[in-house]
């Protein structure tokens, strides 16, 4: 793969805002104090793992395997609704968690959840839309189409990571639809 130097300064840049997400997933999942929060924080830092690693195979010339084949990418993308299903059905449980937590609201606040969890979640929302836009940009200064799909599935995943995170807070009452 030849890569012209934009293309690859833009993979360098994706790569280290890979690196980032990795670590503040990783830090938050050890500061959350919801466990379904830490689990969905350790699930998405995976993934930003396998991101890493599919930009660090680009920058290296190879083609990573996860694209190669239509049937894989479903297949993928099953798995991914998988983890959500699952994550949905450990909310019965945390359910009581958090309520066990109520003794650390602030007096007044009505809703039953850890603010500090909060403002993780919402840090990590403003990351995710940020890469996620980054991902756009980048797409569109690409030459070889199979590079743009490897990047559009990331971006993909990205935005499942925001939805996810979204889901959470709207769940936990963090965010208000009006
Ligand atoms: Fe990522």
């Amino acid at each position: 793969m030849n890569f012209s130097t934009k293309e690859r300064n833009l993979l360098e840049d994706q790569k280290n805002h890979e690196q980032i997400c990795i670590e503040k997933y990783s830090n938050y999942a050890s500061m959350a104090s919801d466990p379904q929060l830490k689990s969905l924080f350790e699930q998405n830092c995976q993934t930003e793992q396998e991101h890493y690693n599919t930009l660090d195979q680009l920058l290296k010339g190879q083609m990573p395997q996860m694209q190669q084949s239509s049937s894989q990418q479903s297949g993928s993308q099953q798995s991914g609704n998988m983890q959500m299903k699952s994550q949905q059905s450990q909310q019965g449980g945390s359910m009581q968690q958090m309520a066990q937590q109520s003794s650390f609201m602030p007096k007044g606040q009505s809703s039953n959840y850890n603010n500090c969890d909060k403002d993780l979640c919402t840090d990590m929302l403003m990351t995710e839309k940020y890469v996620s836009g980054t991902y756009d940009t980048s797409i569109f200064e690409f030459r070889d189409p199979q590079v743009r799909n490897i990047l559009n599935h990331i971006q993909k995943e990205e935005q499942q990571h925001g939805e996810s995170i979204f889901k959470y807070m709207e769940n936990n009452g963090m965010y208000q639809v009006k």
